[in-house]
């Protein structure tokens, strides 16, 4: 392979743009004028990389041989000469933070007591973009507060002289397919895994396995399907998120290659026919998402990331698509962002296996009710229908869980199970794969401890007359001030904040 020079490498355009269509990759440069035009995320987000060693951002939230796999050998330009290389000819990792930064932020592993200490790590550990797009909610995270505050409006009434020596935490997750997991836990779908860490979307597979609980796989991974597939120990069950495609026919590949691979169930996101304004993620800019997946059209990029990764979502999806999803697999299939009693009584009568109760962790409509309210009100509608029982259909809830009394509460309310988004993504920056298994063992643990205090050591015995739900619906309710949970808010800051000026000195007059 001959070598190329930077003089060179500046006259190789490749288009009829002023954009140098060129990037090296592991000291390989390619011509990326045709790949541009294939690029999942479109090509604007190439930019970042073009006319410079894209390596650390390229490796930061994609697969080491992607460009090998992606990229043709007519595409090989040469071997990148490195002689007068300059920082600025190398794009950064968008996800990066020092590395001295980092380990000064992060306490031994043994000290993160519950997820809120997770949270507070990762806020430190993240990079400013990833901490944006992994924390952020829609609007003004009305509902992004309400679904944790909600957990808190629901009080305990516990049971005593019972004995519980033994308590058992374990169950099936969906009976008859997941096999048994640890809790009525689940890791639910989040999109973009690398961002938290470099081994993204793959350490998340191995620590569900460790931990013994299921992952729902989200299409919009940072790793490919394969590779998450990939590292499955033996008969490990896992779920898949699906974001149907506008493309049909994309999307009926992705969910055979789902069911090829024995992906147990399948759950299709309803919540989401256009993506919520996360202005935390928004303000960042954020010019250097990708993820693999389903291609999508080119993409606005000044809107974060989570614009950049969705353009191909569908917006057009409605119950009259419900058949043809049915049929393009045998999976079980679940409808996810369900929302209140009349859509959950739909579901069940067009024959889905259940739904998961959830506004997107906060991320999509503002103001909507967290699962745990929607909860109170589904499961009567259901047990009113004919045919329906707890076996027949379940119900998941998720949003807002962050304590092992949030399980019980949700699974004596009448929940098979529930879902934690951001708690892993923040074990995960913090501590990669064994931080995951220590979130859900601590979960698991306080689990336990509630189910002992509440009389109630198998979780068939937790059932509505272990909690007081009456204040759930009403949102104006003297709560206790959450220190925890308002730490993470950030507000804009402004020019002047920014700068470091004082309070009284300017801002007074802005
Ligand atoms: C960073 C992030 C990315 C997410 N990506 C997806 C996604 O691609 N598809 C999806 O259906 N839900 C997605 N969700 C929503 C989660 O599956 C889940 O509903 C939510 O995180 C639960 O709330 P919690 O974070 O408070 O646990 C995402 C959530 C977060 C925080």
């Amino acid at each position: 392979m001959r070598s190329v020079a930077l003089p060179e490498l500046r006259q190789h355009h490749g288009a009829q743009t002023a954009l140098p269509w060129w990037t090296a990759l592991d000291g390989v440069v390619y011509d990326v004028t045709g790949f541009a035009k294939r690029h999942p995320g479109g090509e604007r987000v190439l930019r970042d990389v073009c006319g410079r060693d894209g390596t650390a951002a390229m490796v930061a939230v994609h697969p080491r041989d992607m460009a090998a796999r992606v990229l043709s050998p007519a595409e090989v330009v040469g071997r990148l000469d490195a002689t007068g290389i300059t920082p600025e000819d190398v794009a950064k990792d968008p996800t990066a933070r020092a590395a001295p930064e980092r380990e000064e932020a992060r306490p031994p592993l043994e000290q993160m007591l519950n997820a809120f200490d997770f949270e507070a790590v990762a806020r430190e550990t993240l990079s400013a973009e990833a901490w944006g797009y992994y924390s952020s909610g829609a609007d003004d995270e009305i509902s992004l507060r309400e679904n944790h505050t909600a957990f808190q409006r629901v009080w305990l009434k516990p049971r005593v002289m019972v004995n519980v020596r033994a308590v058992d935490t374990t169950c099936e997750v969906l009976p008859g397919v997941s096999g048994r997991s640890a809790l009525p836990l689940y890791i639910s779908a989040t999109a973009m895994g690398k961002l938290a860490h470099p081994d993204g979307e793959q350490a998340i597979v191995r620590a569900a396995h460790a931990a013994n609980v299921v992952y729902m796989l989200p299409t919009l991974s940072s790793c490919t399907l394969e590779e998450m597939l990939a590292v499955r120990a033996p008969g490990q069950a896992v779920f898949s998120q699906l974001y149907v495609n506008a493309d049909r026919e994309r999307t009926r590949e992705y969910v055979q290659r789902l069911e090829r691979a024995g992906v147990r169930a399948l759950f299709v996101t309803v919540d989401a026919p256009q993506l919520g304004r996360r202005e935390k993620d928004m303000r960042n800019n954020f010019t250097s998402a990708k993820s693999d997946v389903q291609r999508g059209e080119d993409v606005r990029r000044d809107e974060g990331v989570t614009r950049a990764i969705s353009s191909f979502i569908d917006p057009g999806l409605c119950w009259d698509d419900l058949g043809w999803l049915m049929g393009l697999s045998r999976m079980p299939l679940f409808l996810k962002g369900v929302q209140c009693a009349e859509d959950a009584v739909l579901a069940f009568r067009r024959g889905c296996r259940g739904v998961v109760l959830s506004n997107h962790g906060g991320r999509q409509l503002d103001a909507s009710r967290s699962a745990i309210e929607c909860l109170a009100e589904v499961m009567p509608a259901l047990r009113a229908e004919p045919g329906y029982s707890r076996d027949r259909f379940h119900v998941y809830v998720d949003g807002g869980v962050r304590r092992g009394a949030d399980v019980f509460k949700a699974v004596a309310m009448g929940a098979t199970a529930v879902g934690v988004g951001r708690p892993v993504l923040y074990a995960l920056a913090g501590y990669g794969q064994p931080g995951i298994e220590r979130l859900v063992r601590v979960l698991r643990d306080e689990l336990e401890m509630t189910m002992r205090l509440m009389g109630t050591p198998r979780l068939a015995d937790a059932s509505d007359a272990h909690v007081i739900t009456r204040d759930l619906a009403t949102h104006v309710t003297p709560t206790p001030r959450d220190f925890l949970a308002e730490t993470t808010y950030e507000p804009l800051q402004t020019q002047t904040q920014r700068a470091g000026r004082k309070r009284g000195d300017v801002r007074g007059r802005l």
